[in-house]
């Protein structure tokens, strides 16, 4: 998986662009609050984020890494579905449209229509006003429209859900994937990488499999998950370089942060199967002259693999491999 990428150019200048006029303690208030909020996962009886400044906030210190997410789960269910060139794409809670984005960088000119749905006007606006100068096509001319689940989901090509499912209630969650994947090719389904997100993507994964969608990523097979009643639960994570805003508003200093997101992408098209090999689930460890990778196999188990110096070609495969990586 290619965990580092850069915000596209036109994103990041967007971003940059729309918080301009925004006093940098409000942004900063608006954030406090916003993380707190988001780091006690629950149902949200009103939408959590409430006006213009709290859409900002979340687009200047959220969407780079929950589009970063996105992009990566969306690039690995590529690498496995050969027939993946969406036309179209509905983004289900697609608030500042960051998965519409990710899914841009990923499809390219494939992608020409592209529908994104959300409670939140202000949210809905912003993301408007950001893809007004983008690159790509679909997302100048994407529509942005205000809808509250439960709702019909148009059908499309691909359909994301990114960090949607912890606002509802855990029956509310599967009846949303349900209704996202009933008229869905493919659908991705992406949360925050802890415990309780990895949690929330087994029961969409099960509600998927149920409807006769086969799992494109990240498990190499659409049988029961071998890390479920473990303490281990399956998550990936994407490094993203961070703005100087965003350094300001996180209080951080290091030039780039590491999202964790546990992710399902399942599909109506076809899966190769010459490309149903492992998947890597943790950073590969390196010792000298082994190389020490815990995998998620076709067959359905979780294995530890050992390459070793001797076996050449493969050692040096190995060591380039990353987490998230096939194997
Ligand atoms: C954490 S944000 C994620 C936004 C975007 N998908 C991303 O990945 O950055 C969750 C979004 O889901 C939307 N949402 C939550 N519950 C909703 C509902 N019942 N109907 C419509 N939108 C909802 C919120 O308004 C918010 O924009």
């Amino acid at each position: 998986m290619d965990l580092a990428a850069d915000l596209p150019a036109d994103l990041a200048a967007a971003l940059d662009a729309a918080t301009a006029d925004i006093p940098l303690r409000e942004l900063e208030a608006s954030v406090d609050r916003l993380i707190a909020r988001y780091r006690t996962p629950g149902r949200a009886d009103r939408p959590i984020l409430a006006g213009r400044i709290d859409a900002a906030a979340y687009a200047a210190y959220r969407m780079p890494a929950t589009w970063g997410a996105v992009r990566a789960a969306l690039a690995a269910a590529a690498a496995r579905v050969p027939d993946l060139a969406p036309q179209s794409l509905v983004d289900v809670g697609g608030g500042t449209g960051a998965a519409a984005w990710a899914a841009a960088a990923v499809f390219g000119e494939s992608l020409k229509d592209i529908t994104v749905l959300d409670q939140v006007p202000e949210a809905l606006e912003l993301g408007r006003g950001l893809a007004r100068d983008a690159f790509s096509g679909a997302l100048r001319h994407a529509e942005w429209r205000q809808v509250r689940f439960p709702a019909e989901v148009p059908g499309a090509d691909l359909v994301t859900v990114s960090y949607v499912l912890s606002e509802l209630a855990p029956d509310a969650q599967q009846a949303l994937v349900g209704t996202s994947a009933k008229n869905a090719q493919t659908i991705a389904v992406i949360e925050p990488g802890t415990p309780d997100g990895y949690q929330r993507i087994m029961a969409a994964r099960d509600v998927l499999v149920g409807m006769g969608l086969h799992v494109a990523a990240p498990c190499p097979h659409s049988d029961a998950c071998p890390l479920l009643g473990t303490r281990d639960w399956c998550h990936f994570a994407s490094r993203i370089h961070r703005s100087p805003l965003h350094r300001r508003l996180k209080g951080a200093d290091l030039q780039y942060e590491d999202e964790k997101f546990a992710y399902v992408v399942a599909t109506r098209l076809p899966v190769a199967e010459a490309q149903a090999q492992a998947r890597i689930l943790r950073h590969p460890q390196i010792r000298k002259g082994l190389v020490m990778m815990q995998l998620c196999k076709p067959d359905g188990t979780v294995a530890q693999e050992l390459v070793s110096k001797r076996q050449g070609d493969t050692y040096r495969a190995a060591r380039d491999a990353d987490w998230g990586d096939s194997w």
